[in-house]
């Protein structure tokens, strides 16, 4: 099982937004789409060990399941009218305080990055702070149920910052990459190491 923390720092808390309009007033929500479509998306199927967790402006979180994930394609539009149709759900909502499943797979309610880590957590998962001044992974020590912690185009907050300290933070390389980049580069070493073990001598 892998999982994958997204944190949007400026994407909309309501289904107020275009689709036309991704990068703009929908507050990079074409980052958090084009993140949904790396760790799911394979040439030919989804990757069902997967969830994702969209933390909303440390507010909301949107969660997919891929075991139960259904209509997901690989385009970033389609991805949005998902999430904007689970934000529509939970601002039609009159209990608010609980989760809702807008549609097969996704799951939208309250919280914020502490509760996505105590959730994966509790699924028995390491968690690893995606950070670009963090030890080479390709040398760390890697458990094969991982849950990665990545932000949008913005800093780590200092708040966000304080609950990963205590965390792994592993590093892909010497350069800044594109979040959605750095979950295929995560996917890809564990697929190595894990899916596709050397033969025993
Ligand atoms: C586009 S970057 C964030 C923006 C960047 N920190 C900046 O200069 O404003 C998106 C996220 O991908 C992850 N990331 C990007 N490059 C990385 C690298 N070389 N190693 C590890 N994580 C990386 C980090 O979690 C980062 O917050």
């Amino acid at each position: 099982m892998r999982a994958f923390i997204v944190l949007g720092h400026r994407v909309p808390l309501t289904p107020n937004f275009t689709l036309n309009d991704l990068p703009g007033s929908a507050g990079r929500l074409d980052i958090l789409c084009r993140c949904v479509t790396a760790a799911f998306c394979l040439s030919h199927g989804i990757r069902r060990d997967v969830i994702v967790y969209l933390v909303l402006q440390n507010q909301i979180i949107v969660r997919l399941e891929g075991s139960q994930l259904r209509h997901l394609n690989p385009d970033e539009r389609s991805t949005a009218a998902l999430l904007q149709r689970a934000l529509k759900a939970f601002a039609d909502s009159t209990h608010k305080d609980r989760e809702l499943e807008s549609s097969p797979g996704i799951f939208i309610a309250p919280g914020g990055l502490s509760d996505a880590l105590k959730s994966v957590q509790g699924l028995g998962l390491r968690v690893y702070w995606l950070y670009e001044q963090g030890s080479p992974i390709r040398h760390a020590q890697l458990h094969k149920d991982g849950a990665f912690v990545l932000s949008d185009h913005l800093e780590f907050l200092p708040e966000e910052a304080a609950l990963l300290e205590g965390f792994p933070k592993l590093s892909l390389g010497p350069l800044s990459l594109h979040a959605d980049h750095c979950i295929v580069i995560v996917h890809n070493e564990l697929d190595v190491r894990f899916a596709f073990p050397p033969a025993s001598q």
